[in-house]
């Protein structure tokens, strides 16, 4: 399995802030926003990561997160010229990667919770897609899923203007090796995107779409917004205070999952920086 970053875009809901810099180099809290989705594909399973970015910030990605050896990863670098939409990402992995399941993350997505790195583990068959489905106040700002009376997915609307499900869809997903020519076909909307619900559509038309419930107790935040920004931050702050755990932090989350040994740990903790996130990290030893 593959996993996908999207951490292009043009970030025009933060500007000015994202004039000059990407939106997914923004901090949450006390770390570069991407960092956590990086994380939650790692406790996916994804050891090889594509990270999709503008032709002005990848610069930034590759300075900052380096070929991710150091996280017992590997990093491909892929730049999308235009912000066409989310599908439009699938267009541009490479051919020898294309063999391959992926699951794919929004680079503004945070997802936190007991038992969470279990369901991204283990809820994707491999066959079709999976996406997820989390109840919020807000549904026509997202993607969201209508389920019959069985429980099975019957819908899929793209930010819908009246109120037909209380199902958002977040921003990760999982696909068998089809999406690439399934996102291939697709046209764009209204708003002129090749959409990701569009995608998902063309699955569950074949019957071929996966649906999982995250249970209330899972956070799931987008952090696309100034306000929405501000509420993961102090989310995270708060959480890391209370308990003296970090959140999205790849080092820990490497040496747990066992991409790396505590030897090639200790050495990467001795190369950072005095500091917090250096302390932190020595304590874990
Ligand atoms: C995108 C997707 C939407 C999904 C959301 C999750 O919306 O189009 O289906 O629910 O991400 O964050 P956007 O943030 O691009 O408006």
């Amino acid at each position: 399995m593959i996993g996908i970053v999207l951490a292009a875009g043009n970030g025009t809901r933060m500007w000015p802030l994202t004039k000059s810099i990407s939106k997914h180099l923004l901090p949450i809290h006390d770390k570069p926003m991407i960092y956590y989705p990086i994380t939650t594909l790692m406790f996916a399973g994804a050891r090889e990561i594509v990270l999709i970015a503008t032709p002005q910030h990848v610069r930034s990605y590759r300075e900052l997160l380096g070929d991710g050896s150091q996280w017992g990863l590997k990093f491909h670098f892929i730049i999308q010229e235009t912000a066409t939409g989310i599908a439009d990402c699938f267009r541009l992995i490479p051919k020898t990667l294309q063999s391959q399941t992926a699951t794919l993350i929004l680079g503004d997505n945070f997802f936190f919770g007991m038992g969470l790195g279990q369901t991204l583990r283990n809820s994707f068959s491999g066959e079709g897609a999976l996406c997820l489905a989390y109840k919020v106040a807000n549904p026509s700002e997202y993607g969201v899923v209508v389920f019959d009376q069985f429980g099975n997915p019957s819908k899929i609307v793209e930010k819908p203007e009246g109120h037909i499900s209380h199902w958002a869809i977040p921003g990760i997903y999982w696909f068998d090796h089809q999406c690439y020519g399934l996102a291939r076909s697709l046209k764009p909307s209204q708003r002129g995107e090749l959409e990701i619900t569009d995608l998902l559509k063309s699955y569950l038309e074949n019957a071929r779409l996966q649906t999982q419930i995250l249970p209330r107790g899972t956070t799931w935040l987008d952090a696309g917004t100034p306000r929405s920004l501000l509420s993961a931050s102090s989310y995270v702050a708060v959480i890391e205070e209370r308990q003296g755990l970090k959140i999205g932090c790849p080092e820990e989350v490497a040496l747990h999952e066992g991409y790396i040994d505590s030897s090639a740990f200790n050495d990467l903790v001795l190369r950072l920086p005095q500091g917090d996130y250096k302390t932190y990290l020595q304590g874990l030893i």
